[in-house]
């Protein structure tokens, strides 16, 4: 199937309708992106490519590389991981606190900003130069040495990450969290920060796609592996928004709060999509409406 056709055709359809999200200023680096940006991005799992709009620039993709360093550290820790976070679907916000008291500290998954704090926690036990064996692991996933954390990003959140700080602390609390709450988040909000285009964040994802395989054919976790994670992003990717997307585009997929989105059919393609205004739940308003009707008109629901 050439895709580029009806990717011109959505894109193009998407563009001129209306947009009510919000680019988010919590971050404040983040909200002097331009609203209009808007880029698709398809590799099929044989390499074919479709892209169109603003698709080789890049932006922060945020909570995405959250995927990416829960890959990193349950390649090391394997079922070890979920001792400290769940896979459960949260319900709440990103950002959200309420549930951790009750969780007694173990957040209910890797993707909500909690679980992938302990992430990082983890990662700083099994990483020896975190922030760098990070960025080179990413770059190794993408079949890229140009990818890079922006650090101007990373220092806009890092001065005004309250949330962040206060989760950390009260998993801290709980024990859930060892290292120092500046370690962790330094590696957090750089992780974060991630720069990628729409091209790079495609092929990133293609080990998704490929049963555990890289685009670039390296073998990066087992095919089981490699389902759990899909399992965990279709029903976590989003928040409190998960059980839409499950239901208006129904594949995989991981969003974050740069207007960006990575989803992945299990063998056929990696596609990702960029556009920063972001509806109430802080997911790609255009994004989410591109991928609607992306699964409709090609019928790739992965149901
Ligand atoms: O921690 C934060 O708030 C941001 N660095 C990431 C949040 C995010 O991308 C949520 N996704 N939609």
């Amino acid at each position: 199937m050439d895709f580029q056709p009806i990717i011109k055709q959505i894109y193009e359809q998407v563009r001129a309708g209306e947009s009510r999200g919000r680019v988010a200023t919590y971050i404040p680096e983040l909200g002097n992106i331009p609203a209009d940006k808007f880029g698709v991005y398809l590799e099929t799992c044989d390499g074919k490519v479709s892209g169109t709009g603003d698709c080789q620039e890049k932006f922060s993709i945020q909570s995405i590389a959250k995927v990416f360093s829960l890959t990193l550290a349950y390649d090391q820790l394997g079922e070890k991981v979920w001792e400290r976070v769940g896979v459960e679907p949260a319900g709440t916000p990103f950002n959200s606190l309420v549930q951790l008291e009750a969780d007694k500290g173990i957040p209910r998954n890797p993707f909500v900003n909690a679980g992938a704090l302990v992430i990082c926690d983890i990662l700083l036990d099994v990483l020896a130069d975190p922030k760098a064996d990070l960025l080179a692991y990413v770059r190794r996933l993408a079949d890229n040495p140009t990818i890079e954390y922006d650090l101007s990003v990373a220092a806009s959140e890092a001065a005004t990450g309250y949330r962040n700080r206060a989760l950390v602390n009260l998993i801290r609390a709980f024990g859930n969290i060892k290292h120092p709450t500046e370690q962790v988040l330094d590696l957090y909000f750089h992780k974060c920060s991630l720069a990628m285009s729409c091209q790079e964040l495609a092929k990133a994802g293609m080990y998704l796609a490929k049963n555990g395989f890289s685009a670039a054919g390296t073998q990066i976790l087992s095919e089981s592996s490699a389902k759990r994670i899909n399992a965990i992003m279709q029903t976590c990717g989003f928040y409190d928004e998960a059980g839409e997307f499950a239901y208006r585009v129904g594949l995989p997929g991981k969003s974050g709060v740069g207007g960006g989105i990575l989803a992945v059919h299990p063998d056929r393609y990696s596609l990702t999509v960029w556009s920063p205004p972001l509806n109430e739940k802080g997911n790609s308003y255009r994004g989410m409406k591109f991928l609607e009707r992306f699964t409709t008109e090609t019928g790739t629901s992965i149901f």
